[in-house]
C-alpha cells in the first residue's frame, strides 16, 4: 500500500464530499494500492477550515491555500472553491508539482480553462474533473451498450438538467448568481454535467444554436451578511436561470438541450435520452440506480417498449458499494469513484479521462452556446483561445 497525501481547498459543500470520498476510499477500492492520508485543509474563512479538519481528520487547517500547496507532505490536491479561484490555484498548485482533481467548470471562462491547460501541461502534472454523473453505474452500462454498437447508429441525443434551488425569488443571492465569480450561471453550474456526457456518450459537437433566459433578476442579501442598515436588501443576479438550445454532433447526430435552477416540479432532474438506429436508453439522476433500455426493435417485434433495468454487481463499481440487486448507489458514492479514478491515474502515473482536456471540449461548446446567445445563428464548435 502507497500513502499519498491529500490538501482539499474549498471546505464548502464539495470539500466536505471530496473529504469523504477520500477516507472512503481504502475502504470501498482496496484493490488501487493507494491510503490517502488527508494533511490539510483550506477555506478563507477560518471556522470553516477548522471545522473542516476537526470532521475528517485532516492533520492541520489553513486560511492560505498557497500555504497548504508548499506542504510538501501533499501530493494530490482537490480544488473546490467557488470558479473565480479556479484558474489562479491550479496554476499555483501544478508550479507546486500536485496533482490536481478540479471541480467543474475548471475555468471560470472557456479561456482560463486554455490558460489553466497550459499550466498543466508544463508542468507535467495529472488532472481531474468533478464530472462525477459519468460514473453512475447504468451510465457506466449505457456506455457499454453504445460501445458495443447494441444501439446502432446514434441518431439523437436530448438531455435536460431541472433543479429548483433558485425557484423561490427569496432564495439568497450567492456567487452562483455572480457572473464576476461564477462566470455564466446555469451554462457553468448545471450544463456542464449534460455537456460532458453528450460527449462521453455520443461523442464530439460541432453546431450549436441556444437562448437564454433570467427571470428573477434580483434577490435578497442573507441576513447575516448584512450588518449596517444602510446594506443594499436586494442585489442584482448577473447569470442566467436557463439556457436551451440545439446541437448537432460530429457524426451526424442531432441533440437538444436545456437546464434551468427555478423550474417547478422537478427537483434534480438530471435526464439523458438516447436513441439510435437499433435502440434507445433513457437515463434520469432522480432514479439513478434505473436505465430504461430499448434493443432491436427487429428481433422482438411483439415487445416493443422500455424494459427498465435495475442497478446491480453486474454493472460497473456497483459492487464496491455493495452486493445487493437493485439497491442503489447516492450521489456521494459517484465522488468516492471519481475519487477512486483520480487516484488510480495518480498510482498508474497515466493520464486519465475525464481530465482538462475533457474540461476544455466542454468549455469549447460552451463558447460556442454563448456565442450563439448574441448572434441568434447556429455557432460552430471551435478550439477557444487562452487569455
Ligand atoms: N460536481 C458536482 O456535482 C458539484 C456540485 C456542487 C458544486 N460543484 C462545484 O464545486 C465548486 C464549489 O461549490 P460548492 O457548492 O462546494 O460551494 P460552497 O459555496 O458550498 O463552498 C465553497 C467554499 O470555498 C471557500 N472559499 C472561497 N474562496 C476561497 C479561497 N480563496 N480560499 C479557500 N477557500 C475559499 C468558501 O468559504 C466556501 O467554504 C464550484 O466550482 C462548483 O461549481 C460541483
Amino acid at each position: 500500500m502507497r500513502s499519498l497525501g491529500i490538501g482539499v481547498i474549498g471546505m464548502g459543500w464539495m470539500g466536505h464530499t471530496h473529504s469523504r470520498a477520500y477516507r472512503q476510499l481504502q475502504d470501498r477500492f482496496n484493490e488501487i494500492g493507494i491510503v490517502p492520508h488527508l494533511i490539510c485543509c483550506a477555506d478563507a474563512i477560518e471556522e470553516r477550515a477548522k471545522e473542516g479538519m476537526i470532521r475528517h481528520g485532516f492533520n492541520s487547517f489553513t486560511t492560505d491555500w498557497n500555504e497548504l500547496l508548499q506542504n510538501k507532505q501533499i501530493s494530490a490536491v482537490s480544488i473546490t472553491t467557488p470558479n473565480d479561484h479556479h484558474q489562479n490555484i491550479i496554476c499555483a498548485a501544478s508550479s507546486a508539482k500536485k496533482h490536481i482533481l478540479c471541480e467543474k467548470p475548471v475555468g471560470k471562462t472557456p479561456s482560463q480553462t486554455v490558460v489553466i491547460q497550459d499550466a498543466i501541461k508544463k508542468n507535467g502534472v495529472l488532472s481531474f474533473v468533478g464530472f462525477n454523473y459519468r460514473w453512475a453505474p447504468m451510465i457506466q452500462y449505457a456506455k457499454q451498450l453504445i460501445d458495443q454498437g447494441q444501439l446502432g447508429e446514434i441518431t439523437h441525443f436530448r438531455s435536460r438538467y431541472f433543479e429548483g434551488y433558485a425557484r423561490s425569488p427569496d432564495e439568497p443571492i450567492s456567487w452562483r448568481f455572480d457572473e464576476s465569480v461564477s462566470g455564466t450561471g446555469v451554462l457553468n453550474d448545471m450544463l456542464s454535467h449534460t455537456t460532458d456526457l453528450a460527449h462521453f456518450l455520443v461523442g464530439s459537437i460541432k453546431m450549436v444554436i441556444s437562448n437564454r433566459k433570467t427571470w428573477i433578476k434580483t434577490r435578497p442579501v442573507a441576513s447575516s451578511e448584512t450588518p449596517s442598515t444602510n446594506s443594499p436588501s436586494q442585489q442584482q443576479v448577473t447569470n442566467e436561470d436557463y439556457v436551451g438550445g440545439l446541437m448537432k454532433f460530429s457524426n451526424d447526430a442531432r441533440g437538444s438541450f436545456e437546464a434551468c435552477r427555478i423550474i417547478t416540479g422537478p427537483q434534480q432532474e438530471l435526464k439523458v435520452e438516447i436513441n439510435g438506429t437499433k435502440g434507445a436508453i433513457i437515463w434520469d439522476f432522480e432514479r439513478m440506480n434505473e436505465l430504461q433500455v430499448y434493443l432491436n426493435p427487429e428481433r422482438e417485434p411483439i415487445r416493443q417498449g422500455y424494459t427498465r433495468l435495475f442497478s446491480n454487481p453486474e454493472y460497473p463499481f456497483h459492487k464496491h458499494f455493495n452486493p445487493g440487486q437493485g439497491t442503489g448507489l447516492g450521489y456521494e458514492d459517484l465522488k468516492t469513484i471519481e475519487v477512486s479514478r483520480f487516484l488510480s491515474s495518480v498510482a498508474e502515473g497515466k493520464q486519465a479521462k475525464p481530465g482538462i482536456q475533457e474540461a476544455l471540449e466542454v468549455a469549447s461548446v460552451h463558447a460556442a452556446v454563448a456565442k450563439s446567445w448574441e448572434s441568434e445563428q447556429w455557432e460552430e464548435v471551435r478550439p477557444i483561445e487562452g487569455k
